[in-house]
């Protein structure tokens, strides 16, 4: 498979207050054609800044972003904004975690599916525009989608927001589409009918999507590879069969541990990660996990551990794999 997108080193921080923040600090990873790539860690661990990042959406007075984005053979972060506007929509779609905010509440849901798509199409005749919108809404199973493309934002339920959310980041046929918590603020049986669609259209389209979330069961049922972030960093990453059943680095094999089990007995105490994640307000000098490991050993306080490739595609970076520790 080809190489769609290879970040490399990417590093984001953050001005507040005074303060620095390290969002992301050196996350690499790969997404190929056709595939869907999950993002996953605790709340806070970077992942919406990758995002924001490979797209060039991060507030440009406060942040800064460094490494490199590559998309063919070009490195996006040296973009202009001028350029990644060609780029967002056209070669990159996204949705973003909340459609109540998403959509522009004084536009039409056709204008908005168009806008874009115009953008990159300016002969477009009206009519025609109009029509593109129906079919993108029928695309994305939105009922009387003829009358709907007339309709405000308001008038729609959530799931349906969500979905012209999606219509619009597919009205261009992007390559490559950019869902941070998709369906994060739906309820599980919508939620459900989202990523359903979102694989119906992966399979007509081919778009390769990064799923950025912090639900594993969303994880499990939609990725084909996964990376697991914490604090910033890229912790262990490879196909969805070999971090769930063989998850290597102890961060992994705790979240996992603490998904719900349908089978616990009410005395049984639920499991959680001990301890909580490092302030980013410093880049740690060991492994950021070593606070809360409890396999945790001297050198992991002192030195980053390096990626060790446990078989092909997966990879984790702990010292526990390394001999010399
Ligand atoms: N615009 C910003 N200004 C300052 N700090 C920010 C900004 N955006 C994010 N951060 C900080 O960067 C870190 C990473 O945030 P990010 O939004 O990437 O987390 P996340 O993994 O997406 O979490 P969640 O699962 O809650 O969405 C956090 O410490 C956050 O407070
Ligand atoms: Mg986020």
């Amino acid at each position: 498979m080809n190489k769609l997108l290879d970040v490399k080193d990417l590093k984001v921080d953050f001005s507040s207050h005074g303060k620095k923040i390290y969002a992301v600090s050196g996350a690499s990873f790969s997404l190929y054609e056709g595939e869907t790539l999950g993002i996953v860690g605790e709340s806070g661990c970077g992942k919406s800044a990758t995002a924001k990042a490979i797209t060039k959406l991060l507030p440009p007075r406060t942040s800064s972003i460094s490494g490199e984005v590559l998309y063919g053979d070009k490195n996006l972060l040296d973009y202009s904004e001028n350029q990644m506007q060609r780029v967002r929509g056209k070669e990159i779609g996204i949705i973003f975690q909340d459609p109540m905010t998403s959509l522009n509440p004084t536009l039409r849901i056709g204008t908005q599916i168009i806008e874009g798509y115009k953008r990159h199409h300016p002969e477009i005749s009206k009519s025609a525009s109009i029509d593109y919108a129906i079919e993108m809404l029928e695309l994305v199973g939105i009922p009387q989608a003829a009358s709907r493309v007339f309709e405000y934002p308001h008038t729609l339920s959530g799931g349906m927001r969500q979905r012209v959310m999606i219509a619009i980041a597919l009205a261009c046929r992007p390559k490559i589409l950019i869902a941070d918590e998709p369906t994060t603020a739906l309820d599980v049986t919508i939620q459900a009918q989202i990523l359903k669609l979102m694989k119906d259209i992966q399979a007509k389209t081919g778009t390769s999507i990064l799923l950025i979330t912090h639900d594993l069961s969303v994880v499990a049922g939609f990725c084909d590879r996964v990376i697991v972030m914490y604090a910033g960093k890229v912790v262990e990453t490879g196909p969805v069969d070999d971090i769930f059943y063989r998850p290597q680095h102890p961060y992994t094999q705790r979240l996992l541990q603490s998904i719900p089990k349908i089978n616990l007995s009410s005395s049984e105490p639920l499991a959680s990660i001990e301890g909580m994640p490092p302030q980013l307000t410093e880049v740690s000098q060991g492994c950021s996990f070593a606070a809360r490991c409890p396999s945790a050993m001297k050198i992991c306080l002192q030195k980053s551990p390096c990626k060790t490739t446990i078989s092909p595609g997966h990879t984790s970076s702990c010292w526990l794999h390394q001999r010399e520790a």
